[in-house]
């Protein structure tokens, strides 16, 4: 009898003793395992005269009845304090800053970025934009926009030329955007208002060269489309994107064979303190060329200039890029250096509109 109260007690302190759930398995197993002491005294019932088990029998059932009662007792509260060590191990403070992730370390280059903003003003005169490919062919990027065969102004653009192709056709990577004006009059009929960013390769190289660089090219073709219009959408364009409430243009004769007449814009700006300041001082910096589209361009494109007319303009956006962000030289912006990056690039979410401000 007092062997069974003091197994009994040993082994609801072993339950009590058990710090998780393998040890409590253990003291399990070791008492109603298959050998276990509470299993083997259960295995002598069966031995025992009617009388003894009548007596012992219920005295063992009671002794499995509470052990088992025991370790279900125990296996919640172990399970519940696992529970509550895992939750406080895994608390989160949703009160702490978010961390840097790659959306607020990223930056967006300046080129980008310009184009961004000249899209937005641009979007908002109602001009769509237009591409075409980097490498292109020598009728597109001269003879259609009216440079003669052998003409010098070909030589003017230092151009790089791939080798000739089987049929002996000499493909060129386009000095210019403007043989994506000949693109788009083929493609589309007027009114045409367009804009087109992209790249464009010289050979040439220094400062404020580098043989890739980028240009916005301008166009409109309508039946009056005319230079006063033109005058108008590059000044404004020119206030929006210096953010500056007044400026003044100056525009020169020039030659491009593509408009007649030419001209190359100059606005004014000040160099006071090394510092360039647009809508005021003395001095005149050159920002892009324009004209009205040569009638030669038009009938190239199948439009009868006598119906249609239009202007057009062509513009370094390297150049306006380093102007705007006083960015003195132009060879890092292709160099890759992620220092220069974080230094001049932009918040990939700061993303230039005229509602929001262009830059913020
Ligand atoms: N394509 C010229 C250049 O690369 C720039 C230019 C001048 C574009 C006059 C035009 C224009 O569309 O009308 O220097």
């Amino acid at each position: 009898m007092t062997d069974l109260n003091q197994l009994q007690s040993d082994l609801l302190k072993e339950i009590e003793a058990a710090g998780d759930e393998a040890a409590l398995e253990a003291v399990r197993v070791a008492a109603l395992g298959k050998k276990g002491s509470v299993s083997e005294l259960l295995k002598t019932l069966g031995a025992m005269t009617p009388d003894e088990r009548k007596e012992r029998g219920p005295l063992i059932n009671g002794l499995r009845d509470a052990v088992q009662a025991a370790l279900a007792q125990k296996k919640e509260t172990l399970a519940e304090a696992a529970l509550g060590a895992r939750l406080a191990a895994e608390r989160v403070d949703v009160t702490l800053p978010v961390q840097e992730g790659p959306e607020t370390r990223g930056r967006i280059h300046p080129i980008s970025q310009v184009i961004e903003e000249l899209t937005a003003i641009f979007a908002d005169m109602g001009f769509s934009v237009a591409e075409g490919p980097d490498i292109e062919t020598d009728y597109l990027n001269f003879t259609a926009l009216n440079f003669p065969e052998g003409h010098p102004a070909r030589e003017m653009h230092d151009t790089f030329f791939l080798a000739p192709d089987e049929k002996g056709e000499r493909k060129v990577l386009r000095t210019h955007t403007s043989p994506v004006q000949i693109r788009t009059m083929m493609a589309q009929k007027p009114p045409i208002r367009v804009i087109i960013p992209g790249r464009t390769y010289r050979h040439d190289s220094d400062q404020t060269h580098t043989p890739m660089f980028h240009q916005v090219e301008g166009l409109v073709i309508d039946k009056q489309a005319d230079i006063a219009h033109m005058k108008w959408i590059l000044e404004e364009f020119c206030k929006a994107f210096f953010e500056v409430e007044q400026v003044k243009m100056r525009f020169r004769p020039s030659f491009f064979p593509f408009t007649e007449p030419s001209a190359e814009v100059d606005i004014q700006c000040s160099r006071k303190g090394g510092e360039i300041r647009f809508g005021e001082g003395e001095d005149w910096l050159e920002i892009l060329g324009c004209g009205m589209v040569h009638p030669n361009v038009l009938k190239n494109c199948g439009l009868d200039p006598d119906e249609y007319q239009g202007f057009a303009w062509g513009m370094g956006i390297d150049r306006i890029a380093m102007l705007k962000y006083g960015m003195p030289d132009l060879r890092p912006f292709f160099e890759a250096d992620v220092r220069w990056l974080n230094h001049y690039g932009f918040r990939p979410l700061d993303i230039p509109s005229l509602v929001s401000g262009l830059t913020a």
